[in-house]
């Protein structure tokens, strides 16, 4: 399907060279799955050596969500990036974020394609796409995440295309893109089911614009999770636990509603629980990522399908499905984040939403992207979208973090993602606190109870029956204590660490 004649080829070094300082690049690529590869890779070392020359070399970088070693991490570490936005999860990255050597935009996903759409986000001047196949026609098939893909597509002034021959060439099986027109002319989008489709199969190009096509082979890169520990399994029982009441109770229908599950090692772990619970019929996903505790869900009939933007899988889950696509391809759907992150279409089916936080407050808010208020840890993601729209609100962290130094439930979160608002369940390896119906007050006696580290609980008891009456009880004085002591004396509350 590529076309040998129309396109001009080259090496990733050769398309390197036609990006200039100061570029803004809008990238493919959901978390390291579908990511640019070989271009991103080769100016992270041409940027190195125009450094050592004594020239400028940083450029913007916009993708659907984080990337992986040969985008962030290289970048990064070649001092390359001067803008990033909306998503990253690289240490090296991090740490130049946080030393404030890059400008970081922490975006909702949901919102990027619209943004590029709407022109809120600046002029594009290449778009990087990693695909399967492009014809000359400007057909472009794309390999494990759509992202913002069509919008980069559509908006850049140049393409560059990377054929990876390491993806199946089967993968447009999954997709369904579509771009949504911009208001006032929307219509109500028509995905009535997960695994609805409303688009076609591929992104479309000019094929005028497109200025290199790079042919590699590259793995996608994306981490094994790590062996769920007994914290992760004890939040995963409460949640599961507290599914199967509801559907008895029936404020969940007896054929369920989809599930979301946030990105960690804890969201990875709850879907596993959810999967082995056999009182759960099996279900569907309208999510973000398919990530690997879905793949053997998907065979052993637990998971019936998924809509999401990209197959988060490590290599040995990727082969799996890739070694039987006619069972995978009609039960996972690809679209682009703005569709599998909907807001109007999360709300219409009635999605479960479980994500993670670094720290929730005794009120119900949640803070799931600066430590202390400060320090960027990965960006809100797609959490926001799913937590503000969902049927249920679930948000899950280990009750304590850093051995006991840290407490994630605290008086006051020192960054709010999720506001009390939004969030209806919390849940710890110490139990789980249905907000539903309750007051400020009465919440913050459940949450102490039921989620805080036994620790940490006569702290904040004390913390609420002495602060100044009204509707939330807060003393401003003390309200950040606990962050202040951490970052005074290492620990939240000294000498605790050493008993957990
Ligand atoms: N203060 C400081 N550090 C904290 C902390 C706190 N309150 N709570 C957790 N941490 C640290 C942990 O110690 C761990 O550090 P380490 O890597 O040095 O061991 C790290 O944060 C990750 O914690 P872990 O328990 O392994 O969680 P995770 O892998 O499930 O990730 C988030 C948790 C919050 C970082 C992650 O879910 C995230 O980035 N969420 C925001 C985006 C999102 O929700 N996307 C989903 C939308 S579909």
């Amino acid at each position: 399907m590529i076309s040998g004649k129309s396109y001009p080829r080259m090496t990733a070094e050769e398309a390197a060279e036609l990006i200039f300082d100061g570029a803004t690049l809008a990238c493919s690529g959901f978390t390291p799955a579908g990511a640019a590869k070989a271009l991103p890779f080769a100016l992270a070392k041409r940027a190195k050596a125009m450094h050592q020359a004594g020239k400028p070399m940083k450029v913007r970088i916009l993708t659907g969500a984080s990337t992986g070693k040969y985008m962030d991490e290289a970048l990064a570490e070649a001092d390359a990036v001067a803008w990033r936005a909306p998503y990253q999860s690289s240490k090296t990255l991090r740490k130049r974020i946080n030393a404030q050597e890059t400008q970081f935009l922490d975006l909702h996903l949901s919102h990027v394609p619209q943004m590029i759409e709407f022109g809120f986000l600046g002029h594009i001047d290449f778009a990087v796409v990693e695909a399967t196949a492009i014809t000359d026609d400007g057909r472009i098939y794309l390999t494990t995440s759509v992202g913002i893909s069509p919008s980069a597509l559509r908006h850049a002034d140049k393409v560059i295309v990377e054929i990876n021959h390491h993806h199946s060439p089967r993968m447009w099986e999954m997709h369904d893109i579509a771009i949504l027109p911009t208001p006032p002319n929307r219509s109500p989008i028509p995905i009535h089911h997960p695994l609805t489709k409303i688009g076609a199969p591929f992104a479309i190009v000019d094929p005028k614009k497109v200025v290199a096509v790079v042919e590699h082979s590259a793995e996608d890169g994306v981490a094994e999770f790590d062996v769920p520990t007994d914290v992760h399994e004890k939040i995963s029982e409460h949640v599961v636990k507290f599914l199967v009441d509801e559907m008895h109770a029936g404020r969940i229908p007896a054929d369920f509603l989809p599930f979301q599950s946030g990105v960690g090692n804890v969201a990875n772990a709850v879907m596993h629980g959810l999967g082995q619970c056999h009182e759960i019929p099996p279900f569907y996903m309208y999510s973000e990522v398919f990530q690997d505790a879905l793949v053997d869900l998907t065979i052993q009939g637990r998971l019936l399908g998924a809509s999401a933007t990209s197959l988060t899988l490590s290599e040995q889950q990727l082969q799996r499905i890739y070694a039987d696509m006619s069972f995978f391809a009609p039960k996972i759907v690809l679209r682009p984040q703005e569709l599998s992150n909907n807001p109007g279409v999360i709300r219409r089916l009635g999605v479960i939403a479980i994500n993670t936080a670094l720290e929730m407050d005794i009120y119900g808010c949640a803070n799931s992207t600066h430590v202390c208020g400060t320090s960027l840890m990965n960006g809100v993601g797609g959490s926001g979208d799913f937590v503000r729209n969902s049927y249920l609100s679930i948000l899950v962290a280990p009750s304590v973090a850093k051995g006991g130094k840290i407490s994630a439930i605290v008086p006051m979160c020192s960054h709010v993602d999720h506001n009390e608002h939004s969030v209806q369940i919390m849940v710890s390896e110490q139990g789980l606190a249905d907000l539903r119906g309750l007051g400020p007050v009465e919440r913050s006696r459940t949450i102490i109870d039921k989620c805080a580290h036994p620790l940490y609980r006569e702290y904040l008891h004390h913390y609420v029956e002495s602060s100044p009456m009204g509707h939330i009880r807060h003393d401003l004085n003390r309200c950040f204590e606990l962050h202040r002591n951490l970052m005074e004396h290492g620990s939240m509350l000294p000498g605790i660490e050493a008993q957990v």
